[in-house]
């Protein structure tokens, strides 16, 4: 009996021993350094739910490479841009030179640092939205809450804000163009099957040639000029102010370059 109670007794530290590394094998994969992952932001969120989410924003996405937020520091802090910390309050009427109100002020130094520079400071911040941080609209909205909670409440709902100039909407970084027709909503009204008539006319690389060259204009600026100014080229037979006017705002350089080829060069339209 003594033998078996010391035998048990023996192993004792071998099985605390197994334990921390079983309990080490699972610990380890939780703390492991992981990508900064997309936030998932909803319309329906509140302020202070978005501000929560600007402020794991703020820190994956390199601001605190530049800015410091020290309570106890003043404005120039110890960071390479100014110190955030109370910048709703010191910001609550924007900046002489720069936006009325703190929303507008803290917008335009997300979207266009440049554009106003705090005193003292060169003009080294990176657009919010374009790389290394390369924040989404809602990205935004929610880094706006969590400045305004810096010495004020945020208050700022999806939608309230203007999204980034010359951003194509949210849902769509699509490239691919077909996938776009479907992103953007074109093939609701236009049908790739030649001669269906949805709302809009059929697309057909053809007839897009045609009638760019009974116009005298190159098949190229007419479709572009087609999608980003639908009213100046109005095709008869078709109802008119129907195709949304603001693909212009909505769609990249990139994107509807790609769209425009693919328009012209698709095969089945020939
Ligand atoms: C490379 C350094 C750098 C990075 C990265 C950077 N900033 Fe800045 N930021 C600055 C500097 C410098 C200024 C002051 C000059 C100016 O107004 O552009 C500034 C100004 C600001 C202001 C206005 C501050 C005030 O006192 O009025 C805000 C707000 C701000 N940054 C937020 C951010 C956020 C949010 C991020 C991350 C998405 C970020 N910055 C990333 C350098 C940086
Ligand atoms: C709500 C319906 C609707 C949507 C959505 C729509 N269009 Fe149109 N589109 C039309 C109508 C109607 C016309 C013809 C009347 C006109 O020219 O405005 C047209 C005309 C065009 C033309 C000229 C066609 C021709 O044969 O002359 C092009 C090119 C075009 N659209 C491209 C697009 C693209 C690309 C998208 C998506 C990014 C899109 N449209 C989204 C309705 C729509």
């Amino acid at each position: 009996m003594t033998r078996i109670s010391s035998y048990v007794v023996a192993t004792i530290p071998a099985l605390v021993v197994l334990g921390f590394f079983v309990w080490f094998a699972n610990w380890i994969p939780q703390t492991r350094w992981s990508p900064p992952e997309k936030q998932d932001i909803g319309a329906a969120m509140t302020p202070p739910q978005l501000a929560k989410v600007g402020k794991i924003i703020v820190r994956q996405r390199g601001c605190l490479a530049c800015h410091t937020i020290e309570p106890t520091a003043g404005v120039k802090g110890q960071g390479r841009g100014p110190n955030l910390a109370n910048i709703a309050a010191r910001r609550a009427d924007g900046a002489a030179g720069g936006p009325d109100g703190l929303i507008d002020y803290l917008v335009q130094a997300l979207y266009e640092p440049g554009a106003f520079l705090v005193e003292g400071y060169a003009n080294i911040m990176p657009g919010s939205t374009r790389p290394p941080a390369k924040l989404s609209y809602e990205e935004v909205v929610a880094v706006v809450n969590y400045l305004q909670s810096l010495g004020g409440t945020p208050s700022v709902k999806v939608g309230d804000i203007p999204r980034p100039p010359g951003e194509a909407a949210a849902t769509v970084s699509v490239t691919d163009p077909a996938a776009m027709l479907a992103a953007f909503e074109c093939s609701n009204c236009h049908s790739l099957e030649p001669g269906e008539v949805l709302l809009g006319p059929p697309f057909e690389a053809a007839l897009l040639k045609r009638v760019a060259a009974e116009r005298g204009v190159s098949a190229e600026a007419y479709v572009i000029e087609s999608i980003v100014h639908p009213r100046a080229v109005e095709r008869e037979g078709f109802p008119e102010e129907v195709m949304p006017q603001d693909y212009g705002e909505r769609l990249t350089a990139g994107q509807l370059q790609a769209m425009t080829v693919y328009l012209l060069t698709r095969e089945g339209g020939e």
